[in-house]
């Protein structure tokens, strides 16, 4: 328990059930000190365990679909009305793939699914940015952070229509960051997280070799999701009020490696067999 949030406010979409990594960031930016509103899909409220999250995190939950404008909109709203002014931060922790969901292979891309990936994962940023910007929601200084994923640069088998989603999200965090910046004082990054157990990671096929490989190839093996909460934290906090437009990695060092003694040991012993 500390005080790096202490009197800060803010909004965190995507918080589904205790493995979410959007779960974790609300309980830790609690502990240190913010308030903050949790906000999901109607049906995730159903299926998901947020009220749970809400009772712990002291906080109210206002359903938005983060492909709706109108429903962004009133969250926005709110939000504002329940914080009784602007506030400082917002997660966007979001992401869906139909083809993914549906085991439709990049080369077989139904276009319709293409459209929801795209809207659900990466346009929802724009959307969600835009609602707060037009209303003028976040502090000077304020945060916004979303969370993405290295298939956006690098090619990762199985992750298909989501790697373009990531690569379109992390394009929308440099184009709004110029401008919210400039006007508002606002920062926009994204935070590229090591592969994790949670529902949209279990989405992708193969997720447990995925994260063998990257923790026996990361010098600090993998990020959890309690160590992202962490970094996202210090987006969120007054010590990192010049970064803006940035893909930053959160990945133990996964993204800077070719190969480690230990991946090779893993391929070795895989030929032997
Ligand atoms: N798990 C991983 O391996 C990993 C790695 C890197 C990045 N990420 C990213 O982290 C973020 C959070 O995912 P997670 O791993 O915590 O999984 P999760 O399944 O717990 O979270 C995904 C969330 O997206 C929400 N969502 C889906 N459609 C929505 C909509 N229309 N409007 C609002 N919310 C909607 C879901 O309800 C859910 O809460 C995602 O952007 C994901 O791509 C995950």
């Amino acid at each position: 328990m500390g005080n790096l949030l202490q009197g800060k406010k803010g909004l965190i979409f995507g918080a589904l059930n205790e493995q979410s990594i959007a779960w974790k960031v609300a309980e830790r930016a609690v502990a240190e000190g913010a308030e903050i509103v949790l906000t999901n899909t109607p049906a995730s409220l159903r299926f998901g365990t947020i009220n749970e999250l809400a009772a712990k995190c002291n906080s109210i939950v206002i359903p938005a679909d983060a492909t709706k404008v109108e429903d962004l909109e009133l969250l926005i709203d709110k939000t504002m009305e329940h914080f009784g002014g602007k506030f400082d931060f917002i997660l966007h922790s979001i992401g869906m793939s139909p083809n993914l969901r549906k085991g439709l292979s990049y080369d077989d891309l139904n276009y319709e699914y293409l459209n929801k990936t795209l809207d659900i994962s990466a346009i929802s940023f724009h959307k969600i940015i835009k609602a707060a910007y037009s209303k003028d929601a976040l502090n000077e200084w304020g945060s916004i952070v979303a969370l993405t994923y290295l298939a956006a640069q690098r090619t990762v088998c199985g992750y298909d229509d989501m790697a373009d989603a990531k690569a379109l999200l992390e394009s929308i965090a440099r184009s709004f960051g110029y401008i919210y910046g400039q006007k508002c004082k606002v920062r926009i990054n994204t935070v590229s997280q090591s592969p994790t157990l949670t529902t949209a990671g279990s989405g992708v096929a193969g997720l447990g070799n995925l994260l063998e490989y990257a923790e026996a190839m990361a010098p600090l093996g993998n990020a959890t999701a309690e160590d992202c909460a962490d970094y996202v934290l210090t987006l969120f906090s007054d010590y990192t009020r010049k970064v803006t437009m940035q893909n930053l990695f959160h990945d133990g060092g996964f993204a800077s490696m070719s190969m480690s003694h230990a991946a090779m040991s893993i391929v070795e012993k895989g030929l032997k067999e």
